[in-house]
């Protein structure tokens, strides 16, 4: 049987990417913010999945107001990095697991979530920065991910956005899901996204330590109470792209404890502000 081994949580800041790809990495202004990493990329390297299940947000690139999924599901075989108007990140592409990725849209389905299913896609910053943050610069020829992923995209750019509680239920879909695959697969969930931060408005540059810590503290220990804060509270309290943190429950709800377990050792917690107009924030969580 497949089984879920731990939760990882980053944001996916598009400057990152750039930073990378650039070879900015040691400047002073991004050196506290890779040093913030270094533990994940060994992490990885030590704890390495055979699959990711990453939960991100496409931000009008794959998808537009043509057409809005709340919840898509990838279930191709590859995943070309997309061009965002600068020219695709010089990164690899993405290789899927079509097989693990149409189970899990039957299970979560079945269990009454309706997905879609994108059988082609580009993915943008929200899914390659992540990557990159926890694996380290990609030689885009000679270099590929350590692993398959299964991209999962969730709508928190164009209102109405799920809630909270809709996503933390969501991950225990996800969970029982995966742990229905008949084959002995080591799988990682990703939330990615947030913290903090707004774009647009009169409030652009908004970023709120407070309100990212205390999401923080309660995504660990209580995640059953924070996934009952209202959509508002988050375009409110962490900004208009603040909501992109209720993709860390879907996450957070696949972990063992919310099914009875015990609770998850936290292998690993960073927080820096800032990092271009946002706060980073990330976690390692394992399944005890
Ligand atoms: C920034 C952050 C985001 O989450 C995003 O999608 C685009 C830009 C930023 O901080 O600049
Ligand atoms: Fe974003």
């Amino acid at each position: 049987m497949a089984r879920i081994t731990a939760s990882a949580y980053t944001s996916h800041i598009p400057a990152i990417g750039a930073a990378l790809d650039l070879g900015k990495t040691h400047e002073p202004y991004w050196q506290p913010v890779f040093r913030g990493y270094e533990f994940s990329r060994q992490w990885l390297k030590d704890h390495r999945p055979d699959v990711i299940f990453l939960v991100f947000n496409d931000h009008a690139t794959a998808f537009s107001l043509d057409m809005i999924p709340t919840f898509a599901i990838g279930t191709a075989a590859e995943f070309q990095p997309a061009d965002e108007g600068w020219g695709p990140r010089p990164v690899p592409k993405v290789i899927g697991h079509p097989e693990l990725a149409s189970h899990i849209a039957q299970s979560v389905i079945q269990q009454d979530f309706d997905l879609t299913i994108v059988n082609k896609m580009d993915v943008d910053h929200g899914l390659t920065v992540p990557l990159s943050l926890m694996c380290g610069a990609q030689d885009p020829v000679n270099g590929a991910w350590p692993c398959p992923v299964i991209p999962f995209a969730v709508n928190v750019v164009q209102y109405p956005v799920p809630s909270g509680q809709r996503c933390f239920n969501l991950g225990q879909a996800i969970r029982r899901a995966v742990e229905s695959f008949d084959a002995d697969l080591n799988v990682q969930i990703w939330g990615t996204g947030g913290m903090s931060h707004q774009l647009q408005g009169p409030r652009a540059g908004l970023i709120n330590k407070e309100f990212d810590s205390a999401f923080l503290d309660q995504l660990i220990a209580e995640p059953a109470a924070l996934a009952k804060k209202p959509h508002i509270d988050y375009v409110r309290e962490a900004g208009s792209e603040g909501i992109e943190l209720v993709m860390w429950l879907i996450a957070r709800g696949a972990m063992t404890d919310v099914a009875g377990g015990k609770p998850p050792h936290v292998a690993h917690r960073f927080y820096h502000v800032p990092a271009s107009n946002t706060a980073v924030g990330h976690l390692i969580l394992e399944n005890s």
